[in-house]
């Protein structure tokens, strides 16, 4: 039996159906702007994606040896992926405060590839765009969470469309473009990898309670964090590598550096010759054939700064030596 049977099963009518079938008005206009908006989704009409289609999910990715595509945690412990049966045994306990991220499913499962392409031509139609034009990649990701479960504050590179597909979830979603809620600062940061992004005090986002058939939009960058009702949660995460926000995560890290140097840099957008020069800069230094999220990301970041990351491991091995009197 092909896997799209086993895992699909009655929902086999996903990929022929509008994925995303109402916005409402006011909705509608938010996304216009650029700002998150609800939705719903058809992918709950021909049933309900259940905790058995997670494990047959699960079944496939370990058949196919696919370990680094499974992540989870039961609390502050990580489970490595081949040990995911664990996080399974314990989903449904209200304590357990477990998590389950199966990443990449649209490149081991052909129905949720075919979500992920239905998807982009809806929003191609919906923001009157070219989506797959715009795309480098897109990532299906099923999340899967115990009761109560909270995902703290963070901010995702993504543009990403989040659909419930079972149980119910608080989404809390704060404005990216929103001085209050992010800094320029908080990018570089973000994107040199060493974010200490917080919530700010006196800062409410705009709570979305999610049930299964409707759906919430992240806006790239856009700070969130969530938390599951009093059932196991299931939803399906289609996020989007932008070609235009890969561009500015290089532009955050240029300026990351020439902070480092003592350099206040031209913010973002103000400059296109500046941007344009920064762009390229990291350019020089990335994988000019990409195989990942990371060397999409962060290859030409990594490449400038390995000289000095190995001069502060270096650092650090040198003062744990004199400070253990190993070495005077
Ligand atoms: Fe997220």
């Amino acid at each position: 039996m092909q896997p799209s049977q086993t895992i699909a099963g009655r929902h086999s009518d996903w990929a022929n159906l509008p994925i995303i079938t109402d916005v409402t008005e006011n909705e509608r206009q938010r996304m216009l702007a650029q700002k998150s908006f609800e939705f719903r989704h058809s992918l709950t009409d021909s049933g309900s994606f259940t905790l058995e289609n997670v494990r047959d999910l699960i079944g496939e990715l370990l058949k196919q040896k696919k370990f680094d595509n499974i992540y989870c945690r039961i609390g502050k412990k990580y489970i490595p992926g081949a040990n995911v049966s664990e996080a399974l045994d314990a989903l449904e306990s209200t304590s357990s405060d477990t998590w389950i991220r199966l990443t990449q499913t649209d490149e081991v499962i052909p129905q949720f590839k075919k979500i992920a392409d239905k998807f982009k031509k809806d929003l191609s139609r919906l923001y009157n765009f070219d989506v797959e034009a715009a795309t480098i990649k897109t990532f299906a990701t099923l999340f899967v969470s115990s009761p109560k479960e909270i995902t703290p504050y963070h901010i995702d590179h993504t543009w990403n469309f989040l659909l419930q597909l079972s149980g119910r979830k608080t989404v809390h979603l704060f404005d990216p473009s929103d001085n209050n809620v992010l800094r320029q600062t908080d990018l570089e940061k973000f994107y040199a990898g060493v974010s200490d992004l917080k919530q700010k005090e006196g800062i409410e986002g705009i709570a979305y309670d999610l049930v299964p058939g409707e759906g919430v939009h992240h806006p790239v960058n856009a700070p969130h964090w969530v938390q599951n009702g009093s059932e196991v949660s299931i939803s399906l995460s289609l996020g989007h590598c932008l070609h235009s926000s890969t561009r500015d995560a290089k532009i955050y890290q240029a300026n990351y550096l020439l902070r480092k140097f003592g350099i206040s840099p031209v913010a973002l957008g103000m400059s296109a010759r500046r941007d344009n020069a920064k762009e390229r800069f990291l350019e020089f230094f990335s994988d000019r054939h990409p195989t990942s999220f990371n060397s999409v990301v962060h290859s030409g970041f990594q490449r400038i700064t390995w000289p000095a990351r190995r001069l502060d491991k270096l650092r650090r091995v040198a003062v744990r030596l004199i400070n253990d009197k190993i070495v005077r």
